[in-house]
Formats: structure tokens, sequence, C-alpha cells
């Protein structure tokens, strides 16, 4: 595994700040430190330090995977809930910025704007890892793509369709991550809900250096050939008020049996970000059914989490091979 010492210091707040060569890393990483938690070989590489987890939204597994791979290994994590300090109320996110630079070695944010996890790696002079706004969701899509690498062997060539709300954090990063890494991205959904002309334009040209194709489409046909179908929530976080629209526009692209059928490809495996809404988006039947990685996919937050951590807060990140 090569070095990476380049990456000491890095935030991650959209996939696009990482090179293709830097996912790599990041996903080998992640890989042995699977196979380090497995074999029982975790070691002490974040004593001495702190990660805020500062959240506006709720979390499960963003939250337990930053604050498990980080306090595993000696480190300190501190939950910061939107109730707790006083971010937003009586102190300025400019002033939080510097404070939380001052007291810990990196911060994991969670909430509403791009903007705000911005100006923290602008402002706080520390790493910054982006565990969702309403715009990205970085840390979630290399889990999917440790996912895709863990089952198939391999990304470059695989094709992967998104069913559902394409303008959401979940398939904009994915259409980021899918064109940096080589899978084919097929983004299905609504032409209300359809990914937006900048995203695309963004991932022309990382699409065209690996390889990869993007297509937008309405019809359900287009999941054919596809070696993964994806989907999350009809309704994200923070977008409620909109659920009846949204149950109206999106009931033709529920991932079931049916439309799973539709790839013609029987190795094909079905993702979802989770939380799932079963009987929404994905059936029952589907979602525990043989073809369902979401478990791998959880999983491997903690993983490529750790990865990521130890790339940016430690210059020593790659280890001599486990036994
Ligand atoms: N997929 C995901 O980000 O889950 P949480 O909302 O539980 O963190
Ligand atoms: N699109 C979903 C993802 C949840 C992990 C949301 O933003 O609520």
């Amino acid at each position: 595994m090569d070095d990476t010492a380049h990456l000491y210091g890095r935030s991650l707040l959209t996939l696009s700040d990482f090179s293709p060569a830097d996912i790599r890393l990041l996903l080998a990483l992640a890989h042995r430190a699977r196979k380090d938690r497995r074999a029982g070989t975790v070691q002490q590489r974040f004593a001495g330090m702190s990660l805020a987890l500062l959240y506006e939204k709720p979390s499960t597994r963003t939250r337990c995977a930053f604050d498990t791979a980080f306090g595993e290994e000696g480190g300190h994590p501190v939950f910061l809930g939107s109730d707790d300090i006083h971010l937003g109320a009586k102190e300025s996110l400019e002033d939080t910025a510097r404070i939380l630079g001052r007291m810990f070695n990196a911060i994991q944010f969670r909430g509403f704007e791009q903007a705000t996890v911005e100006a923290l790696a602008r402002l706080s002079g520390v790493p910054v890892y982006n565990g969702l706004t309403d715009a990205r969701h970085p840390t979630q899509v290399l889990a999917d793509l440790m996912t895709l690498e863990q089952h198939f062997g391999r990304l470059a060539g695989l094709k992967l369709a998104y069913v559902g709300d394409c303008r959401n954090n979940i398939a904009s990063s994915l259409m980021i991550g899918c064109s940096l890494t080589g899978v084919h991205f097929t983004a299905v959904g609504p032409d209300q809900l359809a990914p937006p002309a900048a995203l695309r334009s963004q991932c022309a040209p990382y699409a065209a250096a690996s390889g990869a194709r993007i297509e937008c489409g309405s019809g359900t046909g287009l999941v054919a050939g596809a070696d993964a179908v994806y989907t999350d929530v009809w309704v994200s976080m923070g977008e409620e008020e909109q659920s009846a629209e949204r149950y109206a526009l999106l009931a033709p692209y529920q991932v079931n049996s049916t439309l799973l059928a539709r790839t013609g490809n029987p190795g094909c495996v079905f993702m979802h970000d989770l939380p799932a809404v079963k009987g929404n988006e994905v059936t029952e039947e589907v979602f525990e059914g043989p073809a369902s990685v979401v478990w791998e996919q959880a999983e491997n937050r903690k993983h490529t989490a750790r990865a990521l951590l130890l790339a940016t807060l430690t210059r020593n990140a790659v280890q001599p091979p486990t036994a």
C-alpha cells in the first residue's frame, strides 16, 4: 500500500476533495481496518487525541462509526448535539469553529447546510469530516464503494443504478464517487427529482478520466444490466413537509422483486444507506432477501471512518500487513 502522508491534515467535505488515487488508498486502509478488527489486532493510534462530533440531525451509523473507530484506538470522541452547546443560540458558527479547533484534533459534522461544514473547515484549522449535509454524504459513499469492492473484487466497470430521489445527498455523492472510480452510474427517478445539471457537469470530466458512464432518466428499464440497485428514503431529514408530494412522485420507483428482475442480472445486489422505510422505497422481501448487502454497507461505515481518521490524523497510517 502506498504512503498516505500527503493526506495528513486533510478534510473530507465532498468526495471530490480526494483524487481517485486517494480514494483507492482510503479503501485499501479500510479493508485493512476490517481485517485487523476481525483479527483483534486494533492498535492505539489515536491515543492523546480528541474528536468533536457536532450534530444538528440524528444519526445511528455515522455517529457510532466515528465514535467507536476513534475511541477503540485510544482517542477521545465528544458528542455535541444541537442542544448541548451555544452554536446558533449564543455563539456564531465562526466563533464556535475557532473554539473547537483549539480544543480538538478534528471535527466530524452532521447537519443541514453544506456551507456550515465548509466554514468549519475554513475556520477551525483542523480536519473536518462531513457526516451528511442536505447536499452531500461522502463518508457513506466511501463505505458503499468498499462494499462493492468487497463483493465484486473490483469497482471499475461495475454498473450501479440508483433509483428514487436522484437529487438528494446520497444520489449526489454516489454520482461523484462512482464517476471518480470508474463505476457506471445510472440515476433513475422522476424528472422533478433529477440530478442537478451542475452536478452532472462537475462529474463529466471525472467520468471521462475513469471510463465511467453517467446516465439519468425516468424509465425503470434503465436498471438493465446493473450490478447494484441502490435506493434511499423518499423524504430526507429536514424535508418532512414534502412527504405527500414525494410519495406520489416516487411510488412507481419502489425497489421490489419486479424492479430487481428488470436488471436481468441474477448477481445484482441491493444497497441502501439506511435507515430504510420498508414498504416505501423498498419492499421487505428485497430488503431481507439474498441480494441485500445493507448490513455490510453499515458495518463498512466504521472501517472507512477509521481509514479516514488514520489517513488524516496520523503520519503512519500504513502499517506492515497483518499476519
Ligand atoms: N446512513 C447513515 O448515515 O445512517 P445514520 O443516519 O444512522 O448515520
Ligand atoms: N437522504 C437521507 C440519508 C440518511 C442517511 C437523509 O438525508 O435523510
